[in-house]
């Protein structure tokens, strides 16, 4: 939770938990003279590749951002067929997510969403509610300043209902309010397609997180490169504000 005292122990190896935004899909498309949605669907099967090897690796948890607030503005037909595709590949891979130990839920407006999908993410959810093996965070519809402003919804009701005391709302009380609830904060970010931004994914949680860009097209993305993000993160020195000598001697 955001709210710990900072891990002053040396870093793992592994990241407990990887977010990773999954950008390059309409260039990977353009570039084989395919129309933009054919790399859409690449990119769904990248998106199952990097489940796959989050298990293989021992990741606990996965974030996916499969669709952001912002990505509403794209033109009709782009939406329209990226929403046909979340309907067919929740229907698709449920079983198999079942079957890998896989843990799914959706973070993110669903009041955007249509009853189809909604419906489809309420039923992948309580179909592999039971699994513990990988927790899989899929972002859609999601913006981190929208998660910022329901949390603030939410403790500024319960302080109007005098259910909380102003004055006492910390750290914790804000992080258990947004979507990622109690979920650890996420340790590494990936962010493919080649541009340096966060794009309003993950704005509160990412506070401490290590990031990783690379130029790899996010249908291209696969085992070697997730590797290699993991191999940079293994070599970060995560010192939440202290000294490395502080840290190597884990003061
Ligand atoms: C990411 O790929 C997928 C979504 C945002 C839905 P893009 O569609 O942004 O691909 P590029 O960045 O245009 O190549
Ligand atoms: C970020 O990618 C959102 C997702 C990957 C879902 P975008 O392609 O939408 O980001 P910008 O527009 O380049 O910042
Ligand atoms: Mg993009």
């Amino acid at each position: 939770m955001s709210a710990n005292p900072p891990d002053p122990q040396p870093t793992p190896d592994l990241p407990r938990h990887v977010a990773v935004v999954m950008d390059g899909n309409g260039r990977w498309a353009e570039r084989r003279g395919l129309p933009r949605t054919a790399g859409h669907r690449a990119g769904m099967k990248a998106a199952r590749a990097a489940v796959e090897h989050s298990i293989r690796r021992g990741v606990g948890a996965l974030t996916l951002f499969a669709f952001s607030s912002e990505n509403w503005s794209r033109p009709a037909e782009e939406v329209g067929v990226l929403m046909q595709l979340f309907v067919e590949g929740l229907q698709r891979e449920v079983r198999q997510l079942v079957d890998n130990g896989v843990r799914l839920r959706f973070i993110g407006d669903r009041a955007a969403l249509s009853a189809r999908l909604r419906e489809s993410m309420r039923s992948a959810e309580e179909l592999t509610a039971g699994n513990d093996r990988l927790e899989l965070f899929i972002a859609a519809s999601y913006g981190g300043r929208w998660d910022i402003v329901q949390a603030a919804r939410s403790l500024a009701a319960d302080a109007r209902d005098g259910r909380l005391d102003p004055a006492l709302i910390g750290d914790a009380d804000f992080a258990a309010r947004l979507s990622l609830g109690a979920a650890p904060d996420p340790d590494l970010f990936i962010r493919t397609g080649g541009e340096f931004r966060i794009s309003n994914f993950l704005l509160w949680n990412l506070a401490y997180t290590e990031l990783y860009f690379c130029d790899t097209l996010w249908p291209d993305f696969g085992a070697v490169d997730y590797d290699a993000a993991i191999a940079h993160f293994a070599g970060r020195e995560r010192r939440y504000g202290r000294t490395s000598g502080q840290v190597r001697s884990g003061a």
